[in-house]
């Protein structure tokens, strides 16, 4: 992140006064439960964000090399986007264009120079072009269809690979990040190295897993026997970034810094820096390394998670097992403490008994985010 911009964070933070109440959301909101728990508006959430929005397939350093691929489910349309010979990305649908087979059945990996489908053999080139039909006699011959994959939007820039589901209209992606590119882009994403993602699935709404990270609020209850004696519980610093967000939670020691001479400011050792970019992703700069959460919504009370870890360099086998212990602690406290507390919040707003939640202005990321959802929605209502 770039000094000034750490410095003009920093600033906002010292300038905020008592209990950092500068920082707050000029207005609480009241969410009505069926956000969370309604089918209907969870399909609309799917339609309009998931199929014909762009969401975040991944980093641009999961995938370097020729043949290496992603692949996701977005409101049930598999997609599989390859690296290309020429370094570029094509994004396609996953599925064979003989009886709709799926062409790669893990998360990730490369394919080689072709795609071989794995019920009869039909074979594409990385692109999607339709190469042969193997020991079928010519019993094709007469399709008059295209039989080459049906491809998808993809755009790649800043190390983040977009793709959008539903069609093949493109990508700004600049656009898409509505000014966090700003950021992002120094963090050079592109030069990390992919050191491992795991993947769960819990019982709630998708956006809760969002809504976990979006504020500090917390951190002083649930995880007071965890990160809370660390951490900074008052104070949340954010921005808004079109639908997307930034959300800095800070050290409990922040303020620290701004005793120093300002040009030896620095923001990076005392906030744990989350760019939301709404709806599917959560991108976290730590100190020394990056994570990313990617979500997949399967039904309105389940989701799927992608939790990845980024290093700066690629990791000698010490560094490894330092990056691996990262990912295994903070899925310990996600997976211990935060997401055991949402699946039992999903099960009280789905009961109907609970017919609102209230989002205070202490929690100012977490009304954008819902903000935004409801504002995308009802755009596509109009
Ligand atoms: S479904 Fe792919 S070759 Fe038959
Ligand atoms: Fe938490």
């Amino acid at each position: 992140m770039r000094h000034e911009r750490q410095v003009e964070l920093l600033k906002r933070v010292g300038a905020s006064g008592d209990h950092f109440a500068g920082l707050h959301a000029p207005q609480s909101v009241v969410q009505p439960a069926s956000a969370y728990a309604d089918p209907e508006r969870f399909a609309e959430e799917l339609r309009v964000l998931f199929r014909n929005g762009p969401t975040l397939l991944g980093l641009s350093c999961e995938m370097p090399s020729p043949g290496d691929y992603l692949s996701t489910v977005l409101d049930g349309i598999p997609i599989l986007a390859v690296r290309q010979a020429d370094g570029s990305v094509r994004a396609m649908i996953n599925a064979c264009r003989h009886r709709a087979a799926p062409l790669v059945t893990e998360r990730a990996g490369n394919i080689g120079r072709s795609i071989v489908c794995g019920y009869h053999g039909w074979t594409y080139d990385t692109g999607g072009t339709l190469l042969a039909r193997p020991l079928s006699a010519g019993a094709f011959d007469d399709v008059t269809i295209t039989c080459d994959l049906h491809r998808v939007a993809v755009a790649e820039q800043y190390g983040l690979i977009f793709v959008r589901a539903g069609s093949a209209e493109p990508i700004d992606v600049d656009a898409t990040l509505g000014g966090a590119q700003d950021d992002l882009g120094a963090f050079r994403l592109d030069t990390y190295t992919h050191i491992e993602t795991r993947t769960n699935e819990w019982a709630m709404n998708w956006k809760l897993v969002l809504d976990t990270f979006t504020e500090s609020y917390h951190i002083r209850w649930l995880h007071k026997n965890t990160i809370a004696p660390a951490f900074n519980s008052d104070c949340v610093i954010y921005d808004g970034f079109g639908r997307n967000c930034l959300s800095v939670g800070l050290r409990a020691n922040v303020l620290d810094e701004l005793a120093k001479p300002e040009d030896e400011w620095s923001l990076l050792p005392y906030g744990t820096i989350q760019y939301f970019l709404v709806p599917n992703a959560l991108v976290v700069h730590q100190l020394d390394h990056v994570e990313v959460w990617r979500l997949e919504p399967l039904d309105v009370g389940r989701v799927r998670t992608h939790t990845s870890i980024f290093a700066p360099e690629p990791p000698d086998e010490r560094a490894l097992k330092y990056w691996t212990r990262n990912l295994d602690l903070l899925l310990q406290v996600t997976g211990t403490e935060d997401f055991p507390t949402m699946e039992r919040i999903q099960a009280a707003l789905s009961s109907g008994a609970v017919p609102e939640v209230v989002y205070g202005r202490i929690e100012p990321p977490l009304i954008h985010f819902h903000r935004a959802v409801d504002e995308a929605l009802a755009a596509a209502e109009a």
